[in-house]
C-alpha cells in the first residue's frame, strides 16, 4: 500500500487490533513495549499496520522494509513469538492481541530494527561460503583481488537466526543461514575448496550444535531447508570420520549394543522389575499394542519410574500390551540426525525383523524421537502398523471411558513443554492438552507453545555431545520461560529426554518455584479407580 493510502485509512472503522510494540534505543537497555490501537480495515498485514502508527500515531517508531512483497528480507521481526516477515504476515491471522518484537538472538539497534551485522559476520572472507562473483570481467576490482557475492537465494533476512534455540550468532553458533549456504556451496563448490568448506562447518561452532529443532525450516520465508543441509554435512564428517569423540563413542555403543547407553541388550527390559505383575513379550504372546519404548525410557533411572507408572496406568486400565524386550534396539532418529545413515539402516533392518516376529495391531511409544522415525520413516522400510505418542492412546482411553480421571485436580496451575519432534514434526500437541484438561489442572502456556514450541536442546544427537559453552543452555532458557509465568505448580513434559534434561536445568537455574513432572505423574494424581480392568483394543 502507498504511504499516501495510509493516511486515508478509516479511524472510525469498527474493529481495532490492539499492537504492543518493543520500543528501544540503541544500546540503552531501555526496552519497553508502547501499546496502540490500529484499525483494522486498511491494514491487511502487520506492515500496514505499523506504518499506521508511524504516520498516525508515532512517528519515532523504527522499522525496517523496502519491497514489501518477501523479497528483500528486510522486515523480519517477532511476532507473537513467531518470526515472520511484517510485509506478507497477515494481521487477521494473529487474532485481536498482537505482541511485535525484533528477531531474537541479534542485537536490537533501535525499536524492531535487528543489528545484522552479526548474521552477516559469518559470511565474510576469508570463511569459503561465499563464491567468486560472476560478474563481468571489467567489473572486476582494480586491486586484483576476487570480487565475491553471498549465494542468492537466501534473503538475508535472520528469521532462521532469530527462531534458531542456539542463540546463533550471540554463541558463537554459524546459524542455519551461513550452514545452508554452506551447504548449497558443497554441492557446488565453485570458487571454494571442498576442504576448507569441510573443515568450517565441522569446528565447534558449526553443524554439531544444531540440535535438529527444525525451527528454522518452519521459520525461513524463501523456502530454504537449512537442516537438510545440515544434516548432508554431518554425514560427509560422519564417513570421513571427523567427529566429536563422545558422539563416536555413543555410536559405537548403539552399533555394538543397540543402545546408546552401551547396557547389554539382556537389560533393556530390567526397568519392569519392581512391577507387580507381568508385561508379555509380544513376540511371543499377541496384545494389542507394542511398546516401543526406546532407550531414554529404558535405561535412565529417573525415566524408568515414569515408564513404571505408565505401564501401571495401562494394565490398572486393562490394556493389551507387550514389549519386544531384549529384541527392541534404537529406533535410530538421532543415529539419523547425526549423519550415521548406515548404523540407522542396520537398526531399522533389526527392529523391523523383530517387530515382524510379534503380533499387534498398532505400537505406542512414550519418545517423540522414536515415535518421529517408525511413524515417518520406517514405512519405506516396511513397517505398515499406527505408531502413537502414549499421550494420543491415553486420550483415547480417557475419552472411551477406559481410564477415568475423576480425582481433579483443581486449583493445580500448569506449564506444559511440547517437544519439539511432537510438536513441529508430528502436529501432536491437542493431546497432551485434553490430558491435562481431563485431570482438571489449568494450563498456562508459556509465551512459546504448541507449533512454535523452543528446543530443550536434547534433540538431533545434542544429548551425546557437550554442550558447555558461551551463552545458557536451550533448557536453561526454557526454565526461565516457565519462571515468567504466576504461580505455577508443575512444569509438564511428555519426553523422557526432557524429564532428564528440564530436572537438571531447574537445578542449575536454581530457586525454581515449580515441580518438573512428567504427564503421567499428573494422570496418576487423577486417576479415580485404578483397579479398572476393561478391554482396551485399538479403536
Ligand atoms: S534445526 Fe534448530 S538448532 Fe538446528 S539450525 Fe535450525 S533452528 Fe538451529
Ligand atoms: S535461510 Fe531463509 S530464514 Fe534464513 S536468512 Fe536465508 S531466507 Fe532468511
Ligand atoms: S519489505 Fe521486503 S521482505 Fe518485507
Amino acid at each position: 500500500m502507498a504511504v499516501t493510502d495510509q493516511t486515508q485509512i478509516q479511524e472510525h472503522t469498527t474493529r481495532t487490533c490492539h499492537l504492543r510494540v518493543y520500543r528501544s534505543s540503541a544500546g540503552n537497555g531501555d526496552g519497553h513495549f508502547d501499546e496502540f490501537d490500529v484499525p483494522v480495515d486498511g491494514c491487511e498485514t502487520l506492515l500496514d499496520a505499523l506504518r499506521w502508527i508511524q504516520l498516525n500515531r508515532d512517528h519515532s517508531l523504527s522499522l525496517r522494509h523496502s519491497c514489501l512483497h518477501a523479497s528483500c528480507g528486510t522486515c523480519g521481526m517477532r511476532v507473537n513469538g513467531r518470526e515472520e516477515l511484517a510485509c506478507v504476515c497477515k494481521l487477521a491471522e494473529h487474532g485481536d492481541e498482537i505482541r511485535v518484537e525484533p528477531l531474537a538472538n541479534l542485537p536490537t539497534r533501535t525499536d524492531l530494527v535487528a543489528d545484522m551485522g552479526p548474521l552477516y559476520d559469518h559470511f565474510p572472507d576469508p570463511h569459503p561460503i561465499i563464491r567468486v562473483s560472476e560478474v563481468l570481467p571489467a567489473a572486476r576490482r582494480p586491486d586484483g583481488h576476487e570480487a565475491y557475492v553471498r549465494l542468492e537465494d537466501c534473503l538475508e533476512c535472520g528469521l532462521c537466526v532469530s527462531a534458531c534455540p542456539i542463540g546463533a550468532p550471540a554463541t558463537g553458533f554459524v546459524g542455519p543461514a551461513a550452514l545452508a549456504a554452506a551447504g548449497r556451496l558443497l554441492e557446488e563448490p565453485r570458487g571454494a575448496e571442498r576442504d576448507d568448506v569441510l573443515s568450517w562447518i565441522g569446528r565447534a561452532e558449526g553443524v554439531w550444535q544444531c540440535t535438529t529443532c527444525n525451527a528454522c525450516v518452519q521459520a525461513c520465508p524463501a523456502g530454504i531447508e537449512p537442516l537438510s543441509a545440515i544434516i548432508d554435512m554431518r554425514r560427509i564428517l560422519v564417513e570421513q570420520g571427523d567427529l566429536d569423540p563422545l558422539l563416536q563413542h555413543t555410536l559405537q555403543n548403539v552399533a555394538m549394543q543397540g543402545n546408546s547407553y552401551g547396557k547389554s541388550a539382556r537389560t533393556r527390559a530390567r526397568w519392569t522389575k519392581g512391577l507387580d505383575f507381568t508385561i508379555p513379550d509380544a513376540r511371543t504372546e499377541p496384545v494389542d499394542y507394542l511398546w516401543f519404548v526406546g532407550d531414554y525410557a529404558s535405561f535412565d533411572e529417573r525415566v524408568q519410574r515414569e515408564s513404571r507408572r505408565l505401564a501401571t496406568i495401562l494394565h490398572d486400565a486393562g490394556v493389551s500390551f507387550g514389549l519386544l524386550f531384549e529384541g527392541e534396539h534404537s529406533a535410530g532418529n538421532d543415529v539419523r540426525r547425526v549423519g550415521e545413515e548406515g548404523l540407522f539402516e542396520m537398526l531399522v533392518e533389526h527392529n523391523l525383523s523383530v517387530l515382524r516376529e510379534a503380533q499387534f495391531q498398532a505400537i505406542f511409544t512414550t519418545d517423540p524421537h522414536s515415535l518421529n522415525t517408525l511413524r515417518n520413516e520406517y514405512p519405506a522400510y516396511g513397517l505398515d502398523k499406527p505408531v502413537y505418542h502414549y499421550t494420543e492412546l491415553l486420550v483415547d482411553l480417557v475419552s472411551r471411558g477406559i481410564v477415568s480421571l475423576s480425582a481433579p485436580l483443581t486449583g493445580t496451575r500448569v506449564t506444559y513443554h511440547d517437544p519439539c519432534y511432537l510438536a513441529r514434526y508430528n502436529q501432536i500437541t491437542d493431546a497432551p492438552r485434553a490430558l491435562i484438561a481431563a485431570t482438571g489442572a489449568e494450563l498456562v502456556e508459556m509465551p512459546r507453545h504448541g507449533a512454535n514450541t523452543f528446543c530443550c536442546g536434547a534433540g538431533g544427537g545434542r544429548i551425546w555431545m557437550d554442550d558447555s559453552g558461551p551463552g545458557e543452555r536451550p533448557s536453561e532458557q526454557r526454565i526461565r520461560e516457565a519462571q515468567t509465568l504466576d504461580a505455577i505448580d508443575y512444569f509438564v513434559v511428555s519426553c523422557p529426554k526432557d524429564l532428564a534434561m528440564y530436572t537438571a536445568a531447574a537445578q542449575t537455574v536454581g530457586d525454581v518455584s515449580f515441580e518438573v513432572v512428567e504427564l503421567t505423574a499428573l494422570l496418576e494424581r487423577a486417576l479415580s479407580d485404578r483397579s479398572r480392568s476393561a478391554a482396551a483394543a485399538p479403536a
